[in-house]
């Protein structure tokens, strides 16, 4: 992997451990708030509570808080979008392993939601987290100045949640089960399934933290190819990763005849094909200046990751 990173910057000196850990910890903090509000007394918080703070990656939110950082001058706080569109993501997750989608009882290590509760409250559990996502969008205290940009930024993430982005690429990847595809559409399907939240994560940060319009265009490049570079790295890990470590179970796509890139390309054309867009995002912020090493850290780790 360091032959993807010397050419493009050094960044040896960037500790990503301790950067991911911290910001981890402030996400999942400001989540555990913006849950409290659910009653948990009753099931429909009880299993929100179980999928949304059941550990993941977060990586969604570190991203909007990295592209954020990469371009801020000025203090803003941007965690509401960070945590809104890690329930988006938490939702997804929920239906995504529902018995009419992909059928999984693994999920984080644990029982997915529909096994530990049951498949309504799976269903109304996962509804509730997108609409608290919205929720928190809109009750964010804002001045007139920050006002259109966070309009803009509620409307990134609809568009990107919805029907033109990530419903779209789950209804693809749904139809094309036992089906031969193209590259070109299995490539289109994952830009949509996974590439479009992503992408939103990362143009939310950047318009929250001022960035210029070259700035945001650049970052929508690295966020293009980085999306789809993880949905690659998640289907590898569906046939290599070990599910003590990957907490999901292992060779499903396969039992699903789903299209993936190992399918189409074995393991080995797979990781190339990953690492030529990992390389592809660090060019694409190349001029960013060492506020953008997170983003960096976060490419180079999406493709050597084992979970
Ligand atoms: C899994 O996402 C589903 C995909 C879109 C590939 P993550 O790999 O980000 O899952 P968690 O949140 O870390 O569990
Ligand atoms: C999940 O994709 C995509 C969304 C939830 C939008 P997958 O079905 O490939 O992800 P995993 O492997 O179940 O996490
Ligand atoms: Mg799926
Ligand atoms: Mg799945």
């Amino acid at each position: 992997m360091n032959q993807v990173n010397s050419k493009i910057m050094d960044i040896s000196g960037f500790d990503f451990n301790s950067y991911i850990s911290k910001k981890i910890i402030l996400i999942n903090k400001k989540l555990g708030k913006f849950i409290e509000s659910a009653q948990d007394s009753t099931i429909l918080a009880k299993a929100m509570n179980y999928s949304l703070l059941s550990g993941g990656k977060r990586i969604r939110p570190v991203l909007c808080i990295a592209a954020y950082e990469a371009v801020a001058e000025k203090e803003n706080d941007v965690l509401p979008a960070a945590c809104a569109l890690e329930m988006i993501h938490a939702y997804s997750l929920i239906h995504d392993d529902l018995p009419a989608m992909d059928n999984d009882i693994l999920r984080r290590g644990k029982p997915t939601c529909h096994v530990a509760f049951s498949e309504a409250t799976a269903i109304l559990a996962g509804d509730a987290l997108l609409t608290l996502a919205f929720q928190i969008l809109s009750s964010v205290q804002i001045n007139n100045n920050d006002a259109a940009k966070w309009l803009n930024v509620i409307n990134l993430i609809s568009k990107a949640a919805g029907y033109m982005g990530m419903i779209e690429g789950q209804m693809r990847d749904i139809n094309y089960e036992n089906r031969c595809i193209s590259l070109k559409e299995l490539e289109y399907m994952h830009s949509l399934k996974t590439g479009a939240l992503i992408g939103a994560a990362v143009e939310a940060g950047a318009i929250l933290g001022n960035g210029s319009s070259v700035q945001i265009n650049q970052l929508k490049i690295y966020a293009k190819s980085i999306g789809l570079a993880f949905q690659i790295t998640d289907d590898i890990l569906n046939v290599t990763g070990d599910p003590a470590e990957t907490g999901k179970t292992t060779g499903t796509d396969k039992n699903r005849n789903k299209n993936t890139y190992p399918a189409l390309l074995g393991v080995t054309g797979s990781e190339k094909h990953a690492k030529k867009l990992i390389r592809e995002a660090l060019h694409a912020i190349e001029t960013f200046d060492n506020k953008a090493d997170p983003l960096r850290a976060i490419a180079l780790y999406i493709i050597e990751r084992k979970k």
